[in-house]
């Protein structure tokens, strides 16, 4: 039997198709009911254009879906078009901005600390930036981006207030968890944490990119953000080594198959340089990101080296060192520059 809540959740992720924007942004849902007497669904939707000439194949893609997919016997549907105070307010701000995720399969290998530079590098570059730390399970923004853990101000219509450091502007699930214990959050909850994160955070109105450090792994996260934001690109970091390779190749087709567009691959933790002659020392093998960019067909970004960086902070590289170089040539790739 299929549950109301799942049959919203199918019904919420399919797209206007005379907007192309799923019925989550546009709130088209206007009544969803399930008549267990004749195991019928009940559907009346609002569509930017119900008289579009796409509509029709909708609804046989429907039908299928309430039919075959999910083996109810019948579908009512009725059709109307949004309010024009509607279509105009749809998520237009959410439109404008650049959601790219951050993922890795395995973890420790240093997405946080790539998500936090490409922030702040593209920062660096006058691009109006925010992060969102949706490593549930061991949240680590604030510590790489030196941030205090406290509980963020909210605005007096309840949207949470982030905070700044680097000119980017951060939100963390670590702000909400007292005494920074891992969160053990499952379904429901957890949708809704993340829910919070995407609509309810009050950014820069001119913000242009949200990164997202994924938690490692493809789980029910990834789910998540598919479900919220379709339009989230991707990032896959990995270390060199074969068998954590393989691993990001899998977050990879993960992703891919929630339709995500990859933008490309970052090798971390390449090679270290012995401090008396320079020399490369590949400590974690070699190759590991040119594989996986080549099974997922999509460009290798950059190659960081192992070292600290040598302004003192623990995590953040200035421009003025190799990796820092890097990541500010991977932000310009990201730009489209
Ligand atoms: N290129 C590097 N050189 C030296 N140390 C690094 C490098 N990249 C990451 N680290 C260090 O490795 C550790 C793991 O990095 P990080 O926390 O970013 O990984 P992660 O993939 O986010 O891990 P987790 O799965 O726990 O979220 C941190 O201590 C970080 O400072
Ligand atoms: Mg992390």
């Amino acid at each position: 039997m299929v549950t109301i809540q799942e049959l919203r959740e199918k019904i919420e992720v399919l797209r206007d198709p005379s907007s192309g924007k799923t019925f989550k942004e546009t709130g088209g849902i206007r009544h969803l009911g399930i008549d267990t007497e004749n195991n019928r669904v009940v559907l009346i939707l609002a569509l930017e254009n119900k008289d579009a000439p796409e509509v029709k194949q909708f609804k046989v893609h429907l039908t299928k879906l309430i039919k075959i997919d999910l083996k109810f016997s019948g579908l009512k549907l009725e059709l109307e078009d949004l309010t024009p105070k509607e279509k105009g307010t749809v998520l237009d701000k959410e439109k404008k901005i650049r959601y790219i995720g951050i993922a890795s399969g395995k973890g420790g290998v240093g997405k946080s600390t790539v998500t936090a530079n490409l922030a702040v590098t593209l920062a660096k570059l006058g691009v109006k930036v925010g992060l969102i730390d949706a490593d549930i399970y061991g949240p680590s923004i604030p510590s790489v981006m030196d941030l205090e853990i406290k509980l963020p101000k909210g605005t007096d219509d309840e949207k949470i207030i982030p905070f700044e450091k680097w000119g980017v502007q951060v939100i963390s699930t670590a702000f909400f968890i007292e005494n920074n214990r891992p969160l053990m959050w499952r379904g429901p909850m957890l949708h809704k944490m993340l829910q919070h994160f995407f609509y309810d955070v009050k950014w820069d109105d001119d913000i242009e990119y949200i990164l997202i450090d994924l938690p490692p792994g493809t789980g029910d996260v990834a789910l998540d953000i598919q479900s919220i934001i379709p339009q989230c690109e991707m990032i896959i970091v990995t270390i060199p080594h074969p068998t954590a390779s393989q691993i990001a190749v899998k977050a990879g087709f993960g992703a891919k198959q929630l339709n995500h567009k990859i933008l490309g691959v970052v090798e971390n933790m390449s090679f270290f340089r012995t401090p008396e002659t320079s020399a490369e020392v590949y400590l974690f093998g070699q190759g590991g990101g040119e594989e996986v960019a080549k099974q997922l067909g999509v460009p290798l970004l950059g190659k960081l080296e192992l070292a600290q960086p040598r302004n003192g902070h623990h995590s953040i590289y200035g421009l003025d060192e190799y990796n820092g170089l890097v990541y500010l040539n991977i932000a310009k790739q990201i730009l489209g520059k």
